[in-house]
């Protein structure tokens, strides 16, 4: 269906002919208006902004590109089309038509899945409300905002389903969303990471890269649900998704080209040397990898969960890309979960999190061999890898125990040694300076090969209203 934003709230859900839903939700509007102007991107809210607007929801309607003020974005409730006769399409309900309503008896597991999600989105916001005043540029300031601007819709998204399906619980969870606060002592965000501010443009980049990463497929297991509404819901999300990804992969990417292009020129890959031309060195960039990977793989939960179980049993959550599976019954099959007391056979639905990691694994991998080819042709041989899954793990089979970055039993302090050091933050930070003239890049990282829908690197992406 055609977004209609003709209304005060965008949608392609024909809000208007709820009127009850739809004045709770304009009840809930201004209260995000104002949590967004006082937790979202700090100095820059009344400038205009280069931003893409969705105008239809397939993988073409970002034909919208335009200089916006953020707070005049038009967040709104926008659902992927839906299937005829859809089915769902694993566990104990396959073949039954998908719900339309949220079946009872799953009720507080879909309010728990929807709430979690949900809560992840306004925190990336707060934690990178700092950010613009040390952008490297001004096309990096505009993805920053791009992506802030879409993790807020992403929050519209989850309190959409939680006015409309879940009564008077639901609109009480979407106050708490605007009530916890990353970081806050009293009411912090529910997932721990989600509570550190990202206050470098390194991490932000890896948090692109990596966390946003397990949220493309988070939101891939419950695009599966046999809860349709919440299934069309979070496919469409998947389409903002991919640009959150990109501004990671390339970002890294860019501080990558730069450092090499000093190494080239000095003939050497000695740290310090590098640190003097106020480049960042590879190793630090290796140990940065370690960290935020090794961060996402705990938000997958554990390798053995019975909740997990329980999740894609009930048809709540599937496997990512689950119709790229022959069995979507996964009665007797087992698979096999490396553990510290050797390989267990478990069986296969309760190794959903792990098999939905290993999705994930496998797509982390996609921008390590791009950034080893870029390493590789400027002539150096040096490797940037994933860690074991075992290093650093505070989640799961693996936690608590030290192991080196290829799974070898080691100690405490060489797993802290394979992590950013104080010293490294400090040398990041120092790094960071806004630069916010049109066409310019800050040192410690360069141009991106083009710039946003066609526009050239020196475009004014954010301008000054
Ligand atoms: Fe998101
Ligand atoms: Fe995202």
């Amino acid at each position: 269906m055609a977004i209609d934003y003709q209304s005060r709230i965008p949608n392609n859900v024909d809000l208007s002919t709820d009127r009850a839903l739809q004045r709770a939700l304009e009840h809930w509007q201004p209260a995000f208006i104002d949590w967004w102007k006082d937790l979202g991107p700090t100095t820059y809210q009344g400038h205009d902004v280069y931003l893409r607007t969705a105008t239809s929801v397939d993988a073409k309607g970002w034909a919208t590109f335009g200089h916006v003020k953020m707070p005049d974005y038009r967040w709104g409730i926008f659902l992927a089309d839906k299937q005829q006769d859809r089915t769902i399409g694993f566990g104990d309900h396959k073949g039954k038509p998908a719900w339309q309503q949220v079946p009872g008896e799953y009720r507080s597991a879909l309010r728990r899945l929807i709430v979690t999600q949900g809560d992840t989105e306004p925190a990336s916001v707060e934690q990178q409300r700092l950010l613009a005043l040390t952008a490297p540029s001004l096309y990096d300031m505009r993805n920053l905002f791009q992506v802030n601007v879409e993790e807020g819709r992403h929050l519209w998204a989850m309190v959409y389903l939680l006015h409309a399906y879940f009564g008077r619980d639901g609109r009480e969870e979407a106050e708490e969303m605007l009530h916890r606060h990353s970081g806050d002592v009293d009411n912090p965000r529910i997932l721990g990471t989600f509570n550190e501010p990202i206050d470098d443009w390194l991490s932000f980049y890896m948090f692109t890269y990596f966390t946003d990463r397990d949220g493309k497929y988070q939101l891939k297991s419950l695009a599966e649900s046999g809860f349709d509404p919440l299934a069309r819901t979070c496919s469409f999300m998947l389409t903002e998704e991919a640009h959150h990804m990109f501004v990671g992969e390339t970002g890294i990417a860019r501080v990558i080209r730069r450092t090499l292009e000093e190494m080239q020129k000095l003939g050497t890959d000695d740290p310090e040397t590098l640190r003097k031309s106020g480049v960042i060195d590879l190793p630090l960039i290796q140990r940065y990898i370690n960290f935020w990977y090794s961060s996402a793989l705990d938000l997958f939960g554990a390798e053995i969960s019975s909740n997990a179980a329980t999740y894609w049993a009930n048809g709540l959550k599937g496997r990512p890309d689950e119709g790229t599976y022959e069995d979507h019954d996964c009665i007797d099959t087992f698979e096999d979960v490396d553990t510290p007391g050797g390989l267990e056979q478990v069986a296969t639905r309760n190794a959903m999190n792990l098999i939905t990691r290993n999705a994930y694994v496998r797509d982390c991998a996609i921008g390590l061999t791009r950034w080893n080819r870029t390493i590789a042709k400027a002539g150096f041989q040096v490797e940037l890898t994933l860690p074991s899954e075992r290093f650093n793990r505070s989640v799961g089979v693996w936690a608590g125990m030290a192991f080196d970055t290829s799974g070898k039993p080691s100690d405490p302090d060489q797993v802290r040694a394979a992590l950013p050091s104080e010293f490294d933050r400090a040398y990041v930070k120092s790094l960071m300076v806004g630069v916010t003239e049109p066409g310019k890049c800050a040192n410690w990282t360069c141009p991106p090969d083009r710039g946003i829908n066609n526009m050239p690197f020196e475009f004014e992406y954010v301008r000054a209203a």
